[in-house]
């Protein structure tokens, strides 16, 4: 089966994503703290007939940066240009971008953090006072210039924050982290996609979904389809708790909303490593996992859930993932 909870695979979802995502701050569910400064900030801007500073979004895959950015533009009433960080390879691709702006738009750079070295530095300028510096070969002869760029903003996401450079992180005036959703404003996110999508829902069913949706958006929204084919297949005209707990037994979600790789993640430190600690290195190449994956996607929830902990000498399983795989500490070190 495809991995129903791989967070990152983002590109199948949009087509059908788009029309789910809210346009405007105020049909965005969750986050409240972050909307409520967000609504100052941009009002403020707008008073000023300024652009609104350069806001870096950092946070799990999933979580709806992507969202943002374009709900952003919106209450801005400018347009958004979306690059990739690790796609553009040249100075010369990122000045293209920035000379085709135009004043008040906002310019997303998705995974920045990925961006060349190079690229960035040219990035300062433009961040800085809207200007493009950059070197031309004449004659032999190498002259540096400088163009004037339209007054824009940056929006700028990752899932690694601590990857990026100082002088870039330092270039936005607004930095926020978006959280794992509570189960209650997942529930919210899953009613309103069932509008969105003409296909009603119960309150109890919609709860299910969000309580193993990871936190995450973009997952209640997959499984929330899912439940629905059940449905439809089902020839019935509201989604209930009844189906939504066979089609969830037959994708294999687990009350958690713990996928197989998680599963194997917290197994191997408890059969393999006694427990741990165990190094993420070691973890990945026993499963068959690339690490970025586990640290990005698999991880922070299993953190957050209080699966696994931390330590300066690998990853360790907690009492709570013994109990709910079932596994006595039989053989274990401790
Ligand atoms: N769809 C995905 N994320 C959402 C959110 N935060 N609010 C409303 N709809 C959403």
């Amino acid at each position: 089966m495809s991995r129903l909870l791989d967070a990152k695979k983002e590109k199948e979802d949009e087509g059908s994503e788009l029309s789910l995502r809210p346009q405007r701050l105020s049909e965005y569910i969750g986050q409240n703290e972050l909307k409520k400064n967000l609504r100052v900030f941009i009002g403020a801007a707008k008073k000023r007939e300024e652009p609104l500073d350069h806001v870096l979004l950092y946070g799990p895959p999933g979580l709806g940066k992507t969202t943002l950015a374009y709900v952003i533009a919106n209450e801005m009433g400018g347009k958004v240009k979306t690059i990739n960080g690790p796609s553009v390879e040249k100075t010369g691709d990122l000045a293209a971008i920035l000379s085709e702006l135009e004043p008040g738009d906002i310019l997303f750079i998705d995974e920045i953090h990925r961006l060349p070295r190079v690229v960035e530095e040219v990035l300062y300028g433009a961040m800085e006072d809207f200007s493009l510096s950059f070197m031309v070969n004449t004659d032999g002869t190498s002259k540096a210039l400088t163009l004037p760029l339209p007054p824009f903003t940056l929006v700028g996401a990752t899932t690694r924050s601590g990857d990026l450079s100082s002088p870039l992180r330092a270039r936005f005036g607004i930095s926020a982290k978006i959280d794992f959703y509570p189960p209650k404003d997942l529930q919210e996110i899953v009613v309103r996609t069932s509008k969105v999508l003409e296909m009603p829902i119960s309150a109890d069913a919609a709860k299910r979904i969000a309580e193993r949706s990871r936190g995450t958006p973009r997952i209640a929204n997959r499984i929330f389809r899912r439940v629905r084919d059940f449905a439809t297949f089902a020839e019935k005209s509201e989604i209930d708790v009844e189906t939504t707990d066979q089609a969830l037994e037959a994708l294999k979600i687990d009350s958690l909303g713990l996928d197989d790789v998680d599963i194997k993640y917290l197994s191997t430190i408890i059969d393999r490593f006694h427990g741990g600690p165990v190094g993420l290195e070691t973890i990945a190449s026993a499963i068959g996992e690339e690490i970025q994956n586990l640290e990005d996607v698999y991880e922070p929830y299993l953190l957050m859930i209080g699966m696994i902990n931390r330590t300066p000498r690998g990853r360790v399983a907690t009492e709570k993932a013994y109990k709910h795989l079932k596994k006595s500490h039989q053989g274990s070190l401790f």
